[in-house]
């Protein structure tokens, strides 16, 4: 294994089965991730691309062939913790609890392994100031966010984890132009500045162009 290597698909298959039919949405996919690139994975509607992200999140395990994170077959591995410490979801409708305060929703995650809010705070605070916002933020609710500045709360909460794999759907599928573009360029500076592995799923032309690869799915395929 190469040490950039984070994540490495191998021969991958998914397949969705019922009685009547079986759909191939993961059709033979291999590559390998690498810390410290900003990827985009694009293709048409249907080709697959929620699918691979369910796998790589490990929310669904593949019907043929292998996942590996940091060298470790993903099946010998505890599901739960890697989903709770590894890998970090972002949403195209944020997900913030509209309830907790900008640093309550960003301490949230840590707050779940017990750590006490004291202790994490300046995490948090510290994750906040990455993504742009400071203190004059902390304490409003995410109804009083732009969509631009929930994302980058949403963000903040993915970074506090500690995962070093930033996985996205449609990360600016709900914002304009301009404040999709500074989610993007906030994304690329983790990847290149801090040295996450920052995979986007997405349609928008705009984000594969910045990317330092992109892969296009069709029919599950990758073709490029
Ligand atoms: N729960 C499911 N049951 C059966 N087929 C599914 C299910 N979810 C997705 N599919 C099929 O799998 C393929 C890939 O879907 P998906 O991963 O959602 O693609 P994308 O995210 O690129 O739109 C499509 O043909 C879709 O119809
Ligand atoms: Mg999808």
């Amino acid at each position: 294994m190469n040490d950039t290597n984070i994540l490495q698909l191998d021969n991958v298959n998914y397949e969705y089965r019922n009685k009547y039919q079986s759909v191939k949405a993961v059709n033979s996919f291999d590559y390998d991730f690498k810390k410290g690139l900003f990827y985009a994975i694009t293709g048409k509607s249907g080709s697959g691309k929620t699918t691979l992200l369910s796998l790589m999140v490990g929310l669904d395990t593949p019907s043929g062939g292998i996942i590996k994170y940091m060298g470790e077959d993903l099946k010998d591995m505890n599901m739960d913790k890697y989903r709770r410490d590894n890998v970090s979801l972002i949403y195209q409708d944020f997900n913030l609890f509209p309830l907790l305060t900008v640093l309550e929703n960003v301490m949230y995650p840590l707050q779940l392994k017990g750590q006490k809010k004291k202790d994490i705070r300046h995490l948090a605070v510290e994750k906040l100031a990455m993504t742009g916002l400071d203190e004059s933020y902390h304490k409003r609710y995410p109804s009083m966010l732009s969509g631009g500045e929930q994302q980058r709360v949403a963000i903040a909460r993915a970074l506090v984890t500690g995962a070093t794999i930033l996985l996205a759907d449609e990360p600016t599928g709900n914002l304009d132009t301009e404040n999709g573009d500074n989610i993007v360029s906030i994304l690329k500076s983790l990847a290149h500045s801090e040295g996450y592995c920052v995979i986007v799923v997405t349609h928008d032309l705009d984000i594969a162009s910045v990317a330092d690869e992109v892969l296009q799915l069709k029919d599950g395929k990758l073709i490029q």
